[in-house]
């Protein structure tokens, strides 16, 4: 793998995850940008101000990074940019949670996960579900260096292994240990309200839980 500094994170999305994330990824040291729906010169001054370091691009250009991270509300996944998503590795860190969303029959009516529906949506995409169980200021303060035995852990799930191997990789930089949950279905494992979303855990712990919840994944 290249020196990480070469390597360019995409972030779709400059809310509350979006911009926490662009912070702590360019506090490892990567090339962020981000970006809205927005065109980029709207978001050049908030960028500056709240993520100095990052770099406002259209939508297209941050889609075109190493790796790219969905952090825009689910509800909205069909306004993703399909073309210019096709073939990258992208982190869907997005949650379906109605009681604060609302309801969508996309989600309600489907039995797969919501990553599962959203890689759908973005043929050729190659689609690693994580980031999504960690709050947004959480992800800023939760952080430590690898090997520290206390230190917090992120499931991550996803089809393509050297995807996954990348994902692992920036997890790791991000201050956090990754664990492998296996294929993107078994991101079930780590969806709202299960024992994992609304807890904090080491890898040992979140290793347990995932062989915990694996009889629920395999029976969906
Ligand atoms: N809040 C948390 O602690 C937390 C933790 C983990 C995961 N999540 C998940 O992360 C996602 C983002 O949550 P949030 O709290 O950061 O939301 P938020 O504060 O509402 O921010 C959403 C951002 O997405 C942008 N956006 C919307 N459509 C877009 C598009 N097609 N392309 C690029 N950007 C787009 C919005 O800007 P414009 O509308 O101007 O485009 C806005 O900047 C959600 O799916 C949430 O479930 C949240």
């Amino acid at each position: 793998m290249s020196n990480h500094h070469d390597t360019s994170i995409g972030i779709l999305g400059a809310g509350r995850v979006g911009t926490a994330l662009a912070r702590q990824a360019l506090k490892a040291g990567y090339r962020v940008r981000i970006a809205t729906s927005q065109p980029a010169a709207d978001n050049a001054l908030l960028v500056d101000i709240v993520t100095p370091g990052a770099v406002a691009v259209e939508s297209s250009v941050a889609a075109a990074s190493d790796l790219v991270v969905l952090a825009i509300p689910l509800h909205k996944y069909r306004t993703l940019n399909t073309h210019a998503l096709a073939g990258r590795i992208v982190i869907d860190a997005m949650n379906y949670w109605a009681p604060v969303d609302g309801v969508f029959d996309d989600f309600e009516s489907d039995p797969r996960t919501t990553s599962e529906v959203v890689e759908d949506f973005l043929p050729g995409a190659r689609v690693v579900k994580s980031l999504n169980h960690i709050g947004y200021h959480e992800l800023e303060e939760d952080d430590k260096a690898a090997g520290m035995p206390t230190r917090r852990a992120l499931a991550l799930a996803g089809d393509d292994a050297a995807a996954k191997a990348f994902v692992t990789n920036f997890i790791d930089r991000l201050g956090y240990d990754a664990v492998d949950a296996g294929p993107l279905a078994a991101g079930r494992a780590f969806q709202p309200a299960t024992e994992i979303f609304t807890g904090s855990h080491t890898a040992n712990q979140l290793r347990a839980l995932i062989e915990k919840a694996r009889p629920l994944a395999d029976a969906a």
